[in-house]
């Protein structure tokens, strides 16, 4: 594995505030949103480990725990769960955190699984854990 991708059982962060331009008419993070996040973080993690096209071809155990509020921090922290033969499935939980009192919450979680596809669109083996 290159220095520089991911390895199994390590954490990938990204963080983001939250603008009014993704909040739902009571100020709190849209949902859309949020899993729009996860699935890119889900993205670049299997595409750092595979080093293929990563295409999403499902999301599993979706659950929104607590609300986040505008001008809160987000941080999604991913992991590789699991590798089958041509998809790698990523657990993602993020978490709210207030700016001024640190205080923060598990807030959504979910699973996605992501397959490796070739030029011809079809999956692809992935590398297998050592
Ligand atoms: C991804 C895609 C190429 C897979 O094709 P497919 O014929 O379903 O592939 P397979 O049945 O051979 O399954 C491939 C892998 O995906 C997994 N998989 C397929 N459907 C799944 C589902 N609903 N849930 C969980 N895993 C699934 C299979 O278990 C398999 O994993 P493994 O090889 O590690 O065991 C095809 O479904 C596709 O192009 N989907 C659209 C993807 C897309 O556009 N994503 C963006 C979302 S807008």
């Amino acid at each position: 594995m290159p220095e520089n991708g991911t390895s199994i059982g390590e954490e990938t962060r990204l963080f983001e505030i939250v603008f009014p331009t993704n909040t739902n008419n009571n100020h709190m993070l849209f949902g859309g949103y949020a899993l729009q996040l996860m699935d890119r973080l889900a993205f670049i993690v299997s595409s750092r480990y595979t080093r293929k096209n990563m295409l999403t071809v499902a999301t599993e155990k979706v659950e929104f725990l607590n609300p986040v509020a505008e001008g809160e921090l987000i941080e999604l922290v991913a992991k590789i769960a699991r590798v089958g033969r041509t998809s790698v499935t990523v657990d993602i939980d993020m978490f709210s955190e207030h700016l001024m009192t640190g205080d923060r919450k598990r807030c959504t979680t979910a699973q996605f699984v992501m397959v490796a596809v070739g030029d011809d669109g079809k999956p692809t083996a992935v590398p297998q854990p050592s």
